[in-house]
C-alpha cells in the first residue's frame, strides 16, 4: 500500500496537488482509462482534496481484506 502524504506544516502549499498530478499524468502517459484509490471516510481533509482532484466516490465497491490467522492459513496449503 502506497499513501499520499504531505507533513503538516507543508499541507494547503500545493504539493499534495503536485503528487495527485504526478500519478495522474503517469496513468495519462501510460493510457489506464482510470485511476482507483481508497481514504478512510473519517479523513474528512482527505475526502476534500480528493474531490478538489475530480475525484468521484464508487458507491458500489466493497473493500475486503484477509488477514491474522486467516491469511496465515493459506501459508499451510500446498
Ligand atoms: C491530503 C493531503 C495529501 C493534501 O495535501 P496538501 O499538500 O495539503 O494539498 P494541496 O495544498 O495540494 O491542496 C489542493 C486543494 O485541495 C483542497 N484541500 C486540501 N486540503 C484540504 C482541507 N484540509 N480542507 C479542505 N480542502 C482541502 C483545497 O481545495 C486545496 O486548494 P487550496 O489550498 O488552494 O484551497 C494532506 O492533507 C495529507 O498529507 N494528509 C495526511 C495524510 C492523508 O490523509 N493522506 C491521504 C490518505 S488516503
Amino acid at each position: 500500500v502506497e499513501n499520499l502524504y504531505v507533513r503538516e506544516c507543508y499541507r494547503r502549499m500545493g504539493f499534495g496537488k503536485m503528487l495527485f498530478c504526478a500519478v495522474a499524468k503517469e496513468a495519462v502517459k501510460r493510457n489506464y482509462g482510470r485511476v482507483d484509490w481508497v481514504v478512510l471516510d473519517w479523513n474528512v481533509n482527505a475526502i476534500r482534496f480528493y474531490e478538489e482532484m475530480g475525484g468521484e466516490v464508487v458507491e458500489e465497491y466493497k473493500f475486503f481484506r484477509l488477514t491474522g490467522k486467516d491469511l496465515q492459513a493459506f501459508g499451510h496449503t500446498h
